[in-house]
């Protein structure tokens, strides 16, 4: 895609995509990374459209409603600060054993068996056992919570076909019919977990509706999936591309978080999200009506000259790097802190164990989404 961003960069500031369907909203553009930082910030454009606050009851829009991402301040607000204190970087550094163990147990699993999918025995599964484990969801039923997430997040993106709706709705009613079963359990047993805290929020004299708390736990179970799944596939991918850079990282690990950050400059998981305007609002000279979608193509930003020098050279030790893979402004992401604690457990970990690791970064195969950008395999060999 990045041929095709910088293109945009050089032709339009703001380019123009009228819609051909109904359903779907006029949308603009943006692609330079001062301007996506500005609508990301600017309160005139929000999350909120007609569609998703639609009183509509299905399953799937009971989960779209009631996510943190898809609302506007006061409900954003008050749906963040329910979850945040479990998110912050001390909290989230507290998980470090935790993680390590995870992680070592999948390596263990990888050295014996020698010929690896690196996405699929390490990439895939690390994420969702560490998100299971902080809300208190059996780490068994991983690949149940790995699929409704993937058909999920298929949803998000543009051009949904009336399959893939029905393929959510459906998800959507399973994920809510598991939850059930472990909110009944924990409400018997309460347990030192997220879910526990979130049921007994309403003690708290704080309000959270039923599908709230559904979507809540769903979008938090859901959100490590196609995402640091894909930091740590598309970083593997990207340093063995490189490997020039590849031996720095291995001669120095301390330079592992900034690795990370140009990870997620180069290859971001999340290439774009979007805001609908709240009103009529003048942009670079251009009128955006009320309702109408602005893209914000965060993969194009990281790689905007006017930000970064040499913006497509990968370069582990960049400084400054003011990458904008985790968005920006009140949506900026919950999960940073323990994305970014994920990647530089596994970067460490895997190159200190594996000198010899073969990665075979010949044949890529990227999946077919716009806003999820990952690999599907990585195959490699352990010695
Ligand atoms: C929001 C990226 C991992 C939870 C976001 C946004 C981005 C993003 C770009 C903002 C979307 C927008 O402004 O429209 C990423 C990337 C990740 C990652 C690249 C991994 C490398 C995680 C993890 C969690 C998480 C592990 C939690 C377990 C969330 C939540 C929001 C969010 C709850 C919504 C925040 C809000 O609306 O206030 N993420 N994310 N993310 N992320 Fe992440």
């Amino acid at each position: 895609p990045y041929p095709f961003y910088r293109k945009l960069q050089e032709q339009s500031r703001l380019y123009f995509q009228p819609s051909h369907e109904e359903t779907v909203p006029d949308r603009w553009f943006l692609s330079h990374y001062d301007d996506v930082v500005h609508v990301l910030k600017d309160k005139r454009f929000g999350r909120e459209n007609e569609a998703n606050v639609s009183s509509g009851y299905t399953a799937l829009e009971a989960v779209n409603r009631g996510v943190m991402l898809h609302r506007d301040p006061p409900d954003h607000t008050r749906l963040r600060s329910l979850v945040s204190k479990a998110f912050t970087p001390a909290m989230v550094a507290q998980l470090r054993p935790n993680i390590e163990q995870i992680c070592d147990e999948l390596l263990d699993v990888m050295e014996e068996k020698q010929d690896v999918d690196l996405i699929a025995d390490l990439a895939m599964p690390l994420p969702v056992m560490v998100i299971s484990d902080m809300l208190g969801v059996p780490k068994e039923d991983r690949v149940l919570i790995k699929n409704w997430s993937h058909v999920l997040a298929g949803t998000l993106e543009p051009g949904i076909t009336p399959a893939n709706e029905t393929d959510g709705m459906k998800a959507g009613m399973e994920f809510i019919q598991y939850l059930q079963d472990i909110f009944e359990q924990r409400n018997k047993h309460p347990k030192d977990d997220l879910i526990t805290s979130l049921l007994q929020v309403e003690e708290a004299g704080e309000t959270l509706s039923r599908s709230e708390l559904y979507a809540t736990c769903i979008l938090l179970l859901a959100a490590g999936h196609e995402t640091t799944t894909n930091l740590i596939g598309n970083g593997l991918f990207t340093l063995w591309k490189h490997q020039d850079e590849l031996s720095k990282l291995r001669a120095d690990p301390e330079l592992t978080p900034s690795a990370v950050e140009e990870i997620l400059r180069y290859e971001p998981p999340i290439q774009r999200t979007g805001r609908f305007a709240q009103q009529d609002v003048e942009l670079y000279g251009k009128q955006i009506k009320k309702g109408q979608l602005v893209v914000t193509l965060l993969a194009a930003a990281n790689r905007d000259p006017k930000q970064f020098t040499d913006p497509e050279r990968f370069d582990i030790s960049r400084q400054p790097n003011r990458q904008i893979g985790f968005g920006m402004g009140i949506h900026y992401c919950l999960g940073a802190p323990l994305a970014r604690l994920e990647g530089d457990i596994v970067f460490r970990k895997l190159l200190s164990r594996f000198s010899s690791l073969d990665i075979n970064v010949s044949n890529p195969e990227w999946n077919r989404m716009v806003i999820f950008r990952g690999l599907k395999k990585l195959p490699g060999t352990v010695c």
